[in-house]
C-alpha cells in the first residue's frame, strides 16, 4: 500500500516510513468491529485518533485511509491479535498484581494503554522520533512514556526500572527484524532486568505454508516480513534463559489462509501465525536440575 505514495509525504506525517505502518491498526482497531461485524469489540480511543490523523494528514495533502488495506482478513486479524494479546497481558498482570511495567516495544499508534485502565501498571512506549512525535499529537492524557529510540539499538531498556514485573508487547514488530536483531532484543532484556519478564509477540512461521499470510502483510505495510520462527520454544531458544509459556493461532476459518493454516496445525502441531509468549525469570533463577 505504501509503494505508490510519496516517501517524503509519509516521512512529514509519520516521522518514518516504517512509522506509517501503524496506521493500518489504528484504523481496523477504530473501524473493522462495525465494518465486518465483530461482537464485543469498541476502540473509542482509536476513533478519536484516527479523526486527528486523518486532519494532520489533510494538511499534508495526505489521505490515512490510502494506507489501510480494506482487508476482511487484516482487520479481523488485527482485532483477534489485540484480544489474544490482551488476554496473555491480563495473566501477566494476575501474577503480579500490585506493581508491574507494561512495555511495548513498536509502540506506534497502539491504544491498549486507553483501553486497558490500570492503575498498578507503568506503561511505557518504545519506537523511532518522529512515531512518538506523531503519538503525542494524536493522544491527551497518553499515560505511556515514550522512549524514542530503536529498540535494536543498545540502551533502549535503560528506562525501565530493573526490580520491577515487566510485561513487554511487541505487536506487529518482530517481523521486521533479522533474527540476529531479536536476539540482541532479548539479550539486551536479560542483561537490564533482576525481575521476572514476560515477552508477548506475533511472529509467523518459517514454514511455505505461512508465505500467503506473509505476502498479505507485505502488500499491505509495503515491509516484507523478514524474521519468522516455529513456536514459542522456538523464539525462547534464541536466547539463553528464556522459557516458552503459551501460543495461540491467530489464524481465523474465515479466510482461505486461516482454513490452510488448520490443515497445516493438524498436520504439524504448529502455527502458521500466533502469538506467543516467552518468559525470563531473572538472573538468580536456575532451572531445576533433571
Ligand atoms: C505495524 S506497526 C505496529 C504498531 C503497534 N504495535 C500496533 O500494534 O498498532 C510497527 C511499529 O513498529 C515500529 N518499529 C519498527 N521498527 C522498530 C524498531 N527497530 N524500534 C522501535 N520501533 C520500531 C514502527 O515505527 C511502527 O510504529
Amino acid at each position: 500500500m505504501t509503494a505508490d505514495i510519496d516517501q517524503a509525504t509519509l516521512m512529514r506525517v509519520y516521522g518514518t516510513g516504517i512509522g506509517s505502518t501503524a496506521a493500518e491498526g489504528l484504523w481496523n482497531r477504530a473501524f473493522a468491529a462495525d465494518r465486518y461485524g465483530i461482537d464485543g469489540w469498541s476502540d473509542p480511543a482509536a476513533v478519536e485518533a484516527w479523526e486527528k490523523l486523518a486532519d494532520i494528514g489533510r494538511r499534508c495533502g495526505h489521505d490515512p485511509r490510502r494506507l489501510v488495506s480494506g482487508s476482511k482478513s487484516l482487520g479481523v486479524g488485527i482485532i483477534t491479535r489485540s484480544r489474544v494479546t490482551d488476554g496473555f497481558l491480563a495473566e501477566f498482570r494476575r501474577l503480579y498484581p500490585t506493581s508491574h511495567q507494561i512495555v511495548i516495544v513498536g509502540i506506534g499508534l497502539d491504544t491498549r494503554p486507553q483501553r486497558l485502565a490500570d492503575e498498578a501498571a507503568t506503561w511505557i512506549g518504545v519506537d523511532f522520533d518522529g512515531s512518538v512525535t506523531l503519538r503525542e499529537k494524536l493522544f491527551d492524557d497518553d499515560p505511556v512514556v515514550c522512549v524514542a529510540q530503536s529498540v535494536t539499538e543498545p540502551g533502549w531498556c535503560d528506562m525501565l526500572d530493573p526490580d520491577v514485573p515487566t510485561c513487554l508487547i511487541a505487536e506487529g514488530l518482530l517481523r521486521y527484524f533479522t533474527t540476529g536483531e531479536v536476539q540482541s532484543f532479548m539479550k539486551a532484556v536479560t542483561g537490564h532486568m533482576q525481575a521476572p519478564v514476560w515477552l508477548v509477540a506475533d511472529t509467523h512461521h518459517t514454514s511455505p505454508a505461512a508465505l500467503p499470510l506473509k505476502k498479505i502483510v507485505a502488500d499491505t505495510t509495503g515491509r516484507p516480513v523478514s524474521f519468522a520462527v516455529d513456536s514459542a520454544a522456538g523464539l525462547a531458544g534464541l536466547c539463553p534463559g528464556w522459557r516458552p509459556v503459551a501460543e495461540m493461532p491467530l489464524t481465523g476459518a474465515h479466510t482461505w489462509a486461516g482454513r490452510a493454516g488448520g490443515l497445516f496445525t493438524l498436520a504439524t502441531g504448529e502455527y502458521t501465525y500466533s502469538c506467543k509468549v516467552i518468559a525470563w525469570d531473572g538472573p538468580d533463577h536456575r532451572p531445576a536440575a533433571q
